[in-house]
């Protein structure tokens, strides 16, 4: 399914992305731009973002759950701050497109 409409990626593509980030290091924080950056795009109108979140938010849970020592307890607080990030993409998203 298409998440980026501006750039033609698919949510496959970027829990590709994300998946390898967290090979790399399993407790790096993984945002949008860093996503997008891999890619060699970049955002336009970013209205995409919230959604990437979701998606980086869905894999790391994923990705963790089937790794050998499970959902560490850390985990929360990097899921809380993705949480944060896409609230405040959300507001800002909307802001825009309101005005
Ligand atoms: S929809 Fe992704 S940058 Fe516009």
């Amino acid at each position: 399914m298409i998440t980026c409409h501006c750039n033609y990626i698919t949510d496959k593509e970027i829990e590709g992305v994300v998946l390898g980030f967290l090979r790399e290091d399993p407790w790096q924080l993984v945002v949008p731009n860093k996503v997008y950056h891999e890619m060699g795009k970049r955002g336009r109108c970013c209205g995409c973002f919230p959604s990437v979140v979701d998606i980086i938010v869905r894999t790391t849970i994923e990705f963790h759950r089937e790794s050998e020592g499970g959902i560490p307890d850390g985990l929360g607080r990097v899921i809380s701050r993705l949480e944060e990030l896409r609230t405040r993409l959300t507001e800002a998203r909307n802001r825009v497109f309101v005005a």
